[in-house]
């Protein structure tokens, strides 16, 4: 098969293995760029994918760069690699958060910088492009050389990485939008909201299995209907009862206070000083902790009780 063109991903990790396989598939020629002695050399092996020196001189080879190592790693690769990349080359991003944080494109004008970022975890990109599913994703071109040409390739590597939904925004919007929506929703409210709800269930004299299935499992089921019905039919959906309940809790829950602690998150992302709390923050020692919070909780024990027995496992 003819190639569409070569691509050289940056990393082997979570996101660069489902782009690296979705996008071979669709017919791109992937190189992957690893420093020395990585592990992931193996799993290279094991995909059939071409491995090359991250630092080595075949990157001049190459026009196009995909930036798949973890968000910290892409200044510094970049100071490190500028001699050999050479100027007009495209940088993708999945995730605007280093472009923003270190003001890429006025440190490396040289290159245009795009994003491409899918709003999925890794294993649902490749899931999605497998079974021919649905996968949105931001793009930007703000920082694009010709912006033309870019759009065009833009397009069509997200066509073949499984995107369905492309919109446009900024590095900026894309970066604080994730940012916002991690803290305020998807790992703040939504886990230790499910935590604070079935500790006060147990406090209650609830039986735990009840309490799991009703704080924790039901999440999903939940999230299952609200996403494809949308707001208003899912709420015509839902129980009296339920209907009821949920309108008196938003009105105790979601008060003043709460405005002010959402607006307080926002305003430290906007900032910019969220940047600099997870420069000064030790994230292993912070794993550590959060490992150890969750590892005491009795939700954790019930859920590796019960998951086995209530949650098809995926294999
Ligand atoms: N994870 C997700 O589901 C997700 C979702 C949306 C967007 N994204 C974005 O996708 C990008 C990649 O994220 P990820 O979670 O897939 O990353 P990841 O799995 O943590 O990436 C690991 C890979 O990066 C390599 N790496 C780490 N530090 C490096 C360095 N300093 N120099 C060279 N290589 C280095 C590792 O090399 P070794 O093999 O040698 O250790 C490994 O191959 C990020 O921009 C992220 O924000 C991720």
């Amino acid at each position: 098969m003819e190639t569409k063109g070569q691509l050289l991903l940056f990393g082997l990790g979570s996101q660069a293995k489902a782009w690296a396989l979705n996008l071979r598939d669709s017919g791109w020629e992937i190189t992957v760029a690893l420093r020395n002695n990585s592990p992931s050399e193996k799993v290279a092996q094991q995909l059939g994918l071409p491995v090359i020196a991250i630092a080595g001189p075949e990157l001049s080879q190459f026009k196009n760069f995909l930036m798949l190592t973890p968000d910290e790693s892409h200044g510094q690769i970049l100071r490190q690699l500028a001699p050999s990349i050479l100027a007009g080359s495209r940088i993708i991003y999945a995730h605007g958060y280093s472009f923003v944080k270190e003001s890429l494109s006025s440190e490396f004008p040289q290159y245009g910088h795009l994003l491409l970022a899918p709003k999925a975890i890794a294993s649902e990109v490749r899931f999605q492009y497998e079974t021919v599913g649905k996968l949105g994703a931001a793009f930007s071109l703000e920082a694009a050389i010709e912006t033309d040409s870019d759009e065009k390739f833009l397009r069509a590597l997200a066509k073949d990485l499984g995107i369905t939904g492309l919109y446009p925004c900024t590095f900026q919007q894309e970066c604080y939008a994730d940012l916002f929506s991690e803290q305020s929703l998807l790992c703040g409210l939504l886990p230790y909201g499910a935590l604070h709800s079935y500790n006060l269930l147990i406090k209650r004299g609830i039986p735990k299995e009840i309490a799991y299935m009703e704080c924790w499992l039901e999440v999903k089921l939940i999230a299952d209907a609200m996403i494809p019905l949308g707001p208003e039919k899912f709420f015509k959906m839902i129980s009296p009862n339920a209907l009821i309940g949920g309108e008196k809790a938003q009105g105790i829950i979601f008060d003043k206070g709460y405005q002010t602690h959402l607006e307080r998150l926002a305003e430290e992302i906007w900032s910019g000083d969220f940047f600099g709390q997870v420069s000064a923050t030790d994230f292993e020692a912070l794993q550590a902790k959060v490992q150890e919070f969750w590892r005491g909780q009795d939700l954790t024990r019930t859920h590796r009780e019960l998951a086995p027995e209530l949650y098809p496992q995926k294999q």
